[in-house]
């Protein structure tokens, strides 16, 4: 696939960008733009064979890729992922933490143990991610780019806990951007909107009903991984380099009539499902 990148091409030449959830989605997006400014990438994901169809995609872009399949909710499983990828390609200047996981369901329907799984890997898996691997940016002086959610500043019908874990996620950022200043490292939080073609979608647009949630945004569309990609490179690289402790949503001003509009929508067309 094509990149069309605005920054220089060799941007993050030598850098070492490694990605949680980095085999699909919003965060191979992220992967590939930073892959068209130099960047080699270690990605992390449950399936092996994700992770090796998305390396010969970020291969194909010219990046050296380290592939690491690990749960991010299996710490020791996640620090080893991380000392085998700084052995490979060197230590990370940049982290993103995307893996997420997520299914809408009425609050009174999610069992504890549901509930448990999106937090355990949402917000756990994040503090996992970047304890692991404080040491490497530290060294490098590196950044932590979080992936968030409108869901943690606004609540959805169906997204309890999403949303909870998310606007942990966004707390925990501040905190660390807080304490980690001191050893030079940058950490900030992205909130994407709808994006397009993407798992999220999947999950949480009811069939039949994209065209008239895209016309609730200002901006009339949905989102790309490109659209979250860019804003990443630019976050990750020395034009953001006194950017710290901030959220940017990236939505097409998705949230500004709130969600009001979006959750009827969904309630009327699942009610429709449920007949
Ligand atoms: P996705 O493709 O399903 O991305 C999630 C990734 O996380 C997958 O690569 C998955 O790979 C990995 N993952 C899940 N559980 C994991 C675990 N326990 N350990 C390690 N890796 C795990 O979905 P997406 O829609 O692109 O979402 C990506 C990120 O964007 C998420 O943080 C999501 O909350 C956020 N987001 C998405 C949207 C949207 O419109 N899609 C909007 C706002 C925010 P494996 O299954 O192989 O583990
Ligand atoms: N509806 C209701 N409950 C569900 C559910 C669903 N669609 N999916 C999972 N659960 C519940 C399970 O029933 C279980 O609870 P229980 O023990 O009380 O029955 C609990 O969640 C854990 O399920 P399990 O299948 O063991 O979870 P997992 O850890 O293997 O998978 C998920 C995590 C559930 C988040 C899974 O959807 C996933 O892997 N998602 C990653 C991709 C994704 O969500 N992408 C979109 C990101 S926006």
């Amino acid at each position: 696939m094509k990149i069309t990148s605005y920054f220089a091409k060799d941007l993050f030449q030598g850098k070492t960008v490694f990605i949680t959830g980095g085999s699909s989605g919003i965060n191979l997006g992220i992967a590939r733009n930073f892959a068209a400014v130099g960047a080699n990438l270690g990605i992390v994901g449950r399936s092996q064979e994700k992770l090796d169809t998305a390396a010969a995609e970020l291969r194909a872009l010219g990046a050296q890729v380290s592939t690491h399949s690990a749960d991010v909710r299996d710490y020791a499983a996640l620090d080893n992922a991380m000392q085998a990828c700084r052995e490979a390609l060197g230590p990370m200047h940049t982290l993103v933490c995307g893996a997420a996981g997520n299914f809408p369901l009425p609050a009174e329907q999610i069992s504890p143990n549901g509930f448990k799984s999106v937090i355990d890997i949402d917000l756990l898996g994040s503090f996992h991610t970047c304890r692991a691997a404080f040491e490497q940016l530290k060294e490098t002086k590196g950044n932590i780019i979080f992936i968030s959610a409108g869901q943690a500043f606004m609540p959805y019908a169906f997204q309890a806990h999403v949303g909870a874990a998310k606007a942990g996620i966004d707390n925990m950022m501040r905190n660390l951007a807080l304490e980690w200043g001191r050893f030079g490292i940058r950490c900030n939080s992205i909130a994407p909107g709808p994006i397009e073609g993407t798992e999220g979608v999947r999950r949480l647009v009811p069939e039949g009903s994209a065209d008239r949630l895209k016309k609730m945004v200002p901006m009339g569309r949905f989102g790309t991984p490109d659209d979250i990609g860019q804003l990443s490179v630019f976050l990750a690289s020395p034009l953001a380099s006194y950017i710290t402790g901030t959220l940017v949503v990236a939505d097409g001003g998705q949230n500004l009539p709130g969600s009001g509009a979006w959750t009827q929508l969904i309630l009327a067309e699942m009610a429709k499902a449920a007949r």
